[in-house]
This record gives C-alpha cells, sequence and structure tokens, in this order.
C-alpha cells in the first residue's frame, strides 16, 4: 500500500516538533520543576535529554523510516516472526491511555483560552470580591479553578471540543491536516513565545525568578526526581512510545535523521526552558509560590497576568501559546492509534478517526470525572487521572525506551542502520557507532536503574 508522506523536510521537522512541544513544555515542565526544587531538576531534565532522549528519538526515526509503516508493522517487518512488535501495541496503547487525561488539560486552556479572550477572569474576581471584600484575587483563581476541574459538565463538554478540533484536523490526513497545521501553528507559537520572554525580563521579579529556576540546588535532589525528570524528558521528546516511529515513517529519504533528532530535542528543551522563563519570575514578581503543582499554569497565571499592566493581552498570549502547543502534540498522538486502524484493520481514514475519538472521549470521561465525584475511586492510592499519567510516564514510557534501545542496539540488523543513518552512504554517519554502544549498554542500563530505584 502507498503511504502518506510529508510534503516537505520542514514539515516533517514542523509536524515533529509539533508533537514534542506540547502542554508537557508549557504546563508540566514548569510546576515539576517548581516542586522538584528548581535548577538541580532542570540539569537533571537536560542530561536526560541529551544522553536518553536524543539516542532514543534517533532509533526511533531509525526504525520508522526504514520500515515506512505504522508501529505494529514496523517491528513485524524489521524483525519477522518475532514477539518485537508487541513493542509497537505497547506504543499505541501508551498513546490512547496519555490522550485519555492530555485531552481533559487541553480541555481546560481551551476553557481558559476563551474566558481570557472574554476577560472573564478579572470579572470573576469582582465578582467574588463584592461578596466577600477580603477575599485575594489568588485566592478566588484557586477557589475558580478548583470549582471547575471538578464539577461534571463543564470540563467534560471542553475536553469533547478540543477532541473535535482534533478529529477535524485528523480527518485532513497527513499532509493535508497534520503537515499543515503544524506549519501554520508552530511559528505562530514561536512568535508568541518570544512576546511573552520579553515581556518577563521587564518584570522585576525576572532576577529571582531565573535563580530559582537555574541555580541548582542539590539538597532537594532524590530519586524520585530524577525518574520524574527522566519520565518528563520521554513524555516531553514524545519518545519510548512510538510516536516519532511513526513520525519516522513519514520522514523522506533525504532527510537526515541524526541532525534532525538532535533539531527536534535542542527546540524542544529551549521551548521548555523558555516557558520557564515566562512563568518563574511571573511568580516571583508577584508573591506566588512556584511550588504549586498541576494547577501552576491555571491558577497563577490568570491571577499573575492579572495584576500586570498589559495583562489582558498577555494572558490571551499564554492561554493561545498553550492551546497550539497542546493541540498539535494531540495530533500526533491521535495519529499512531489512527494509522494502525486504518492499516492493520483496513478501516478508512474516517472511521478509524471516529473510532480513536470515541475511546479517547470515554476515557476522556473518566480523567475528568475522576478529579470531581469520581475522586473517590482509587488504585494504590491514586485516582483515574493519575493513574494513566504515572502508568505511562512512570512505567510504560521507560519499558517502552528500554525495548526501542535494545531493538534498535541488538536486533535490528546493522546495515538497516548503518543506511539509514547515512543516508545509504550520502553521509558520514560518524556517530553511528558510540549511538549503538549507548543503544546497547548505557540506554537501557540507566532507564533500568531508574526505573527499578524507583520501584523500590
Ligand atoms: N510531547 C508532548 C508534550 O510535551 C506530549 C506527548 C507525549 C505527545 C507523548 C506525544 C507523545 O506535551
Amino acid at each position: 500500500m502507498s503511504r502518506a508522506t510529508f510534503a516537505s523536510r520542514l514539515g516533517a521537522v514542523a509536524a515533529a516538533v509539533g508533537s514534542a512541544v506540547g502542554l508537557g513544555n508549557i504546563w508540566r515542565f514548569p510546576y515539576e520543576t517548581g516542586q522538584n526544587g528548581g535548577g538541580a531538576f532542570l540539569l537533571i531534565y537536560v542530561l536526560s535529554v541529551m544522553f536518553l532522549g536524543i539516542p532514543l528519538l534517533i532509533a526511533e526515526f531509525t526504525i520508522g523510516r526504514s520500515a515506512h509503516a505504522n508501529v505494529s508493522r514496523a517491528f513485524k517487518m524489521l524483525a519477522p516472526g518475532t514477539k518485537w512488535y508487541l513493542t509497537g501495541v505497547m506504543g499505541m496503547l501508551v498513546a490512547v491511555i496519555i490522550l485519555g487525561f492530555y485531552t481533559v488539560i487541553l480541555g481546560w486552556t481551551l476553557c481558559y483560552t476563551w474566558r481570557a479572550l472574554t476577560n472573564d477572569f478579572a470579572m470573576t474576581v469582582a465578582t467574588a470580591q463584592t461578596v466577600d471584600p477580603q477575599l485575594s484575587s489568588a485566592d478566588v483563581m484557586a477557589a475558580d479553578f478548583s470549582a471547575f476541574s471538578s464539577s461534571v459538565w463543564s470540563p467534560i463538554l471542553w475536553m469533547a471540543g478540543s477532541i473535535l478540533i482534533n478529529a477535524v484536523i485528523m480527518l485532513g490526513g497527513v499532509q493535508k491536516g497534520l503537515e499543515r497545521a503544524s506549519r501554520i501553528m508552530m511559528p505562530a507559537l514561536a512568535v508568541l513565545l518570544l512576546i511573552l520572554v520579553v515581556n518577563s525580563c521587564l518584570l522585576p521579579g525576572f532576577a529571582k525568578g531565573c535563580e530559582f529556576f537555574f541555580y541548582p540546588d542539590f539538597s532537594k535532589v532524590t530519586g524520585r526526581t530524577i525518574i520524574t525528570a527522566m519520565g518528563q524528558a520521554f513524555f516531553s521528546l514524545s519518545v519510548a512510545m512510538g510516536i516519532m516511529l511513526a513520525y519516522g515513517s513519514y520522514l523522506g529519504d533525504n532527510t537526515k535523521i541524526g541532525k534532525t533528532a538532535l533539531s527536534i530535542a535542542s527546540l524542544d528543551t529551549l521551548i521548555a526552558v523558555l516557558a520557564g522563563v515566562v512563568i518563574f519570575p511571573a511568580c516571583y514578581s508577584y508573591g506566588i509560590d512556584p511550588g504549586k503543582g498541576p494547577g501552576l499554569v491555571f491558577i497563577t497565571l490568570p491571577n499573575v497576568f492579572m495584576q500586570m499592566p498589559g495583562g489582558y493581552a498577555m494572558c490571551l498570549a499564554f492561554f493561545m501559546l498553550v492551546l497550539l502547543a497542546g493541540l498539535t502534540s494531540c495530533m500526533s498522538l491521535f495519529e499512531v492509534p489512527i494509522s494502525y486502524l486504518q492499516e492493520e484493520h483496513r478501516m478508512s481514514r474516517r472511521v478509524a478517526t471516529m473510532t480513536v475519538a470515541l475511546v479517547v472521549c470515554s476515557l476522556g470521561v473518566l480523567s475528568s470525572l475522576s478529579l470531581g465525584i469520581g475522586s473517590g475511586v482509587t488504585v494504590l492510592g491514586n485516582n483515574f487521572f493519575d493513574l494513566a499519567d504515572k502508568l505511562t510516564s512512570l512505567y510504560m514510557m521507560p519499558i517502552g525506551g528500554i525495548l526501542i534501545s535494545l531493538f534498535v542496539g541488538w536486533r535490528l540488523d546493522r546495515s538497516i542502520t548503518h543506511d539509514a543513518l547515512t543516508n545509504w552512504r550520502n553521509d558520514s554517519g560518524w556517530y553511528l557507532r558510540p549511538l549503538i554502544i549507548g543503544l546497547r549498554y548505557v540506554v537501557p542500563v540507566l532507564i533500568a536503574i531508574v526505573f527499578v530505584g524507583n520501584l523500590i
């Protein structure tokens, strides 16, 4: 069967960067950094990206482009008659489970973008303060967020809206949907982020915020910090689950895999760091604790923007930024199960898209409800939302990472790797040897140590 490919190198890279840069960079990375002591977390994160993330990214691109097939079939083609294809099946499951909570956050983002547009935050605070003038705007925003996220209908409807937007884009297919959307959204995201960074440099708390973010305080580092940073590196680069493998299958034959992986990882890390540069100085300028956890973006920031001159425009710019970043990542998560159903179960793009959207919507409803009326239903102390998040980033992604690196390091025919990384002997591929050694020993062993350490 002839398969879709991206129309241009730029389009393929834009889509891969679009997948990598997401809620992970702007929502999760800053709050995890805030909770794990700032600079030291950043350092471990960057090391994880360099020594684990980039080799895995190259490994996935190698598998994907060599097979030009979906995650499960790629393994079947490259290692026929073996069980390796289960790695691909697991990756697909991870994508669906992540979508089950990612779309909830994307729904919140959609709602908050709308509220920013209609200047609803200021009105909410004003209304609450007419009832009780003692209330600070931080209290009002915190109560407002917790009422919203734990309510039944509103977050579910916003989540359904975000799934609908994704489904419409996905129906357009790889070139007209994914690639075109990424090529428009990613530059827009860069412009919005730059505006916010310039604004942040002018804030009174800029130096303090940067000190918190960049000064490594190792007294806060525990085993948990390390697995969190590693899990976050995988999550943020979209590796260890087959997404980049699927995107690799759309890369053209003249794309330089190593260089592409390096630029994607650098851009992704740069954007996470810039998101920190936007968020931490804002917290310090307005006396807000950056260690607040997942609510950081939704409670702290509207509140910060409200107190800032020109805050309306900045707030809108910020939530549009989060929305664009989240949408392009969500599209990549959808692509994996959709292309699987299309190719393995001969479904049309439309039926496959609708099937995946329905499954994701059902999981999303469970995640959303688990933050409110369903919070009593727990597995090992985790509600459904946390379970989906932890199961994927602390367990399934490390296992996927180990399997993918072992596959390319030991199982994949060396001539295939050689052809993929030298583009059929047109490039030097100087990093081939260190990469193979890394994938054989360093990457799986390091992940295993951190993984087992976390279990104990
Ligand atoms: N990398 C995306 C982010 O940072 C999330 C994601 C994870 C997307 C896994 C695809 C696969 O938000």
